[in-house]
């Protein structure tokens, strides 16, 4: 018996260690200029956008291995280097699925907000508050420990069509800000923060403007918007070819963190464009939207068990293979892609009919946030709980441009959260798309001139 326990014991040290093979590490995301960069070389997002269940289910799909683990498969064979995943659960460990996703080789930029932790595009000021902060602090404390998590969206599509919601601007901007500052104030590495624009004629070069304006702790890491122009047609008739004059010279690493109108039948045409000399100078690749197929019908995977079942069976659409097709096809470019390394800040825009934004200051980092860059944020509320938007604690005054760089105050008074009862929620972010088409455009002006 004795020598039996003996020969056991010495079986489990080698069991153990022999166990945890050595994880191959990634090399996290940079920017240099307006690129992306991995080590020397220059990054291109060749990704999709990842929300099984759709924007109603509201489920992490990092959280649950049941889950990533089939679909990372998937990810494998269709060849993509990067997801988005909007909804996350900062309450709760994402070890497993991070650590497959880095062992294929995928990153992770994920949406820092969700629909009860975001700004009230509708009401934005007392929705930017401590509260807020503390949920979105954390979720960077659940993902910033994996080197794969390329980045943080600060929001999506807060500033709308409707003028009124440029006023959200602000507080989007400074939820970025604050974001970058309190990565920098904890000693985390430098992961990347930025914003997921609506893709809106009237106001898309005046927001791309005002999140590269100001002093460099006010600056994104990149921009980011939603594109659905491109239905199946090609670079000139989806009017990307405008687009890319209109960016030439912008100062931050621009992606599509959507694209894929599904108005005719698919063809990923836009993955040769991203890839090619016509785009790279200014754009760094894409996320397709998106890899389920939901109501909207946008996915290239059907979870035939649908949102009673996130875990059930995956059946590949027809354009499964044709956008694994696309993308093997299309080939990142090897080289500079022509990028600019010397890009800079812009002058903010100026309030005109359809930015109606008055200053160019931003709001202070609420009182009772301030506590949380030198003791960290604490246990984050998850995807449940009261919501931060009517939580109180929000900022009373403007901060001087540059102080998100030091000027951290230990500390400082609580945030007044008790008043988070009776929450009413307006306007939570949408996570579908939001089409400008051309189309609606055209019939509210007749509509107008009808009258
Ligand atoms: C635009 O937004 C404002 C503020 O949220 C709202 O009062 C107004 O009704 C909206 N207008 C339209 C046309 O939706
Ligand atoms: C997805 O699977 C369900 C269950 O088999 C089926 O009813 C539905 O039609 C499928 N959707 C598509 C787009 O194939």
């Amino acid at each position: 018996m004795r020598s039996f326990a003996l020969v056991s014991a010495l079986a489990a040290v080698s069991a153990v260690q022999a166990g945890p093979t050595k994880r191959a590490s990634i090399t996290s995301v940079t920017t240099k200029g307006n690129a992306f960069f991995v080590g020397d070389d220059r990054f291109y997002i060749r990704g999709v956008d990842y929300q099984p269940g759709g924007s109603a289910a509201n489920v992490d799909p990092l959280a649950d291995k049941k889950i990533c683990e089939p679909d990372i498969e998937k990810f494998k064979k269709l060849g993509v280097n990067v997801v988005r995943v909007y909804s996350t659960d900062n309450s709760l460990d994402h070890t497993d699925c991070m650590n497959a996703l880095s062992d294929a080789g995928i990153y992770v930029v994920l949406d820092a907000n969700n629909p009860l932790y975001s700004i009230n595009r509708e009401n934005p000021g007392p929705s930017y508050n401590a509260a807020y902060l503390q949920s979105v602090f954390a979720t960077i404390d659940a993902f910033i420990k994996f080197d794969n998590t390329l980045g943080f969206f600060s929001g999506n599509e807060v500033i709308h069509d409707n003028k009124s919601t440029t006023l959200a601007a602000r507080y989007v901007k400074a939820t970025t800000r604050d974001m970058r500052q309190y990565i920098r104030a904890r000693g985390y590495r430098h992961a990347l923060v930025g914003y997921s624009a609506a893709d809106v004629t009237d106001n898309r070069m005046q927001t791309a403007a005002y999140f590269n304006c100001g002093t460099d702790d006010e600056r994104s890491d990149f921009f980011a918007f939603n594109d659905y122009s491109w239905c199946s047609s090609d670079f000139v008739t989806s009017g990307w070819d405008k687009k890319v004059q209109s960016f030439s010279g912008y100062g931050l690493p621009i992606f599509l963190s959507e694209y894929g109108c599904n108005a005719n039948v698919r063809d990923f045409g836009e993955v040769n464009a991203l890839m090619s000399d016509k785009m790279t100078s200014v754009y760094s690749g894409g996320l397709l939207y998106e890899y389920t197929y939901e109501e909207n019908k946008y996915g290239i995977v059907n979870i035939t068990t649908g949102r009673a079942n996130l875990a059930g069976p995956r059946v590949e659409l027809d354009e499964f293979a044709a956008f694994a097709k696309a993308l093997k096809n299309n080939p990142a470019p090897t080289g500079t892609g022509g990028y600019n390394p010397s890009a800079t800040s812009q002058p903010c825009p100026t309030k005109d009919t359809n930015w109606i934004v008055e200053t160019t200051l931003l709001p202070a980092l609420p009182d009772g946030a301030k506590k949380f860059l030198t003791e960290g944020a604490g246990k984050g509320p998850g995807l449940k709980g009261a919501g931060s938007q009517n939580a109180g604690g929000s900022s009373t005054t403007d901060a001087a441009p540059g102080s998100g760089t030091s000027g951290v105050t230990a500390g400082a008074a609580a945030g007044t959260s008790s008043k988070a009862a009776g929450v009413s929620l307006m306007a939570p972010l949408d996570k579908a798309p939001f089409i400008i088409s051309g189309i609606v455009a055209f019939f509210t002006l007749a509509g107008a001139f009808a009258l």
